[in-house]
């Protein structure tokens, strides 16, 4: 991943010398040499990458690049054509810089023989737009590539985040900022949405798929509801860290498959509180975030906790994730009890609003809910998203 990334970046310092400086001029000849040494380091470890450019992703392999996440370069690439580029270990450093200057050509709008450039040069590497890959012997073999995409990256992350804040650490902002784009695009396909939901695989990691369902939950009721995309990135955020509190709770008491006592209840119910405490002390800035931590289990007549002291209305954020949450949670494998199906956790939402939940809001939840039918996927974290 770190070569690749280096290579992404020495191939754009290239670029830019080559288009500065002519044909010999040292500055280009560097610049060159340090990119084709950054290639060579790359294909030590990888003998054939692949990579993939979107408008503000680049996919290394099959995995979104992290680090180059609207990186410029990327939907540069991707509009003069090149969405995808391939290179194995026959790649000279003629062969880069013939693809840097027609990369150059293209973005200039000088125009080259594009065909030629893909597929017919004697050369390591091949380039085209996605879902079409050339072979060397010329345009007759095509075949549909896929980008698998999973979210097990996403999940690593959220697992890695709860064990920083569980030992004291800062809570990774950027990380989680980063989680909830990626979330984004794995919901927006080409042509619909999809609302990808993990399935859980083992019990003691209920926190990371429950806190990246619900976060995929709420950006889509939020969207459902017309809420603006910088709304619903940041009701994406408040979705993520929403039981960020049980970080601090024991395993035995977060897992225990048969009713709580008293002592194990109160641990409990102080997630929220606490969750809120964690958010607020670490990022100021996310103090949406930290109200509906605080909030998440109230019910909309005032039952539920922790309890206020004076009557009041939760955060219009609060009462979305209050759904999502409960709908996640009814939808899985729990110690105590089976999931639900999606219909009876759907039918107790509409008979619990008023009460519980924000009437309009539940409503709106079940009828997308229904509405997308076909385009709410379970899968496990290391399983592929199906293409949309
Ligand atoms: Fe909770
Ligand atoms: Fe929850």
């Amino acid at each position: 991943m770190q070569r690749a990334a280096e290579f992404l970046k020495s191939f754009a310092q290239a670029m830019s010398a080559l288009s500065l400086y002519p044909e010999g001029h040292s500055v280009r000849e560097r610049a060159l040499d340090a990119t084709y040494e950054k290639l060579t380091d790359l294909l030590s470890e990888d003998p054939a990458p692949q990579f993939t450019f979107l408008a503000d992703e680049v996919i290394y392999g099959k995995s979104p690049l992290r680090e180059m996440r609207n990186w410029e370069w990327s939907s540069r690439l991707s509009g003069i054509g090149m969405q995808r580029l391939e290179m194995d270990r026959t790649t000279t450093r003629d062969d880069l810089e013939l693809l840097l200057s027609d990369a150059l050509g293209l973005l200039s709008g000088a125009g080259i023989n594009t065909a030629e450039a893909r597929y017919m040069r004697p050369s390591g590497i091949r380039w085209g737009e996605i879902g079409i890959r050339g072979e060397a012997e010329g345009l007759t073999a095509v075949e549909t590539a896929t980008i698998a995409l999973t979210l097990s990256e996403e999940a690593d992350t959220i697992r890695w985040m709860h064990e920083e804040v569980a030992t004291g650490r800062d809570l990774p902002m950027l990380e989680v900022e980063a989680v909830v784009r990626a979330l984004s695009v794995a919901m927006h396909g080409d042509r619909q949405m999809l609302l990808p939901l993990l399935k859980l695989r083992e019990f003691d990691e209920y926190t990371t798929t429950h806190s990246l369902n619900v976060s995929v939950l709420t950006m889509a009721l939020a969207e459902w509801l017309g809420f603006s995309a910088g709304d619903v990135r940041a009701f994406g955020v408040a979705g993520l860290l929403h039981d960020l509190g049980k970080v601090k709770i024991p395993l035995e008491i977060l897992n225990k498959a048969g009713k709580l006592d008293e002592h194990e209840r109160v641990v409990m119910n102080a997630h929220p509180v606490e969750g809120a405490r964690l958010i607020i002390a670490e990022e100021p800035e996310l103090d949406m975030a930290a109200v509906v931590a605080y909030e998440h289990h109230v019910m909309l007549n005032g039952g539920g906790y922790p309890s206020f002291k004076y009557e009041r209305d939760c955060h219009d954020a609060s009462k979305l994730v209050h759904v999502c949450d409960v709908y996640d949670a009814l939808r899985t494998n729990r110690p105590y009890r089976d999931a639900w199906a999606s219909d009876k956790v759907l039918a107790y939402l509409e008979e619990r609003s008023g009460v519980e939940f924000d009437g309009g809001i539940a409503h709106a939840f079940s009828t997308m809910m229904r509405n997308w039918g076909p385009q709410v996927v379970r899968l496990t974290e290391d399983e592929p998203l199906p293409a949309s």
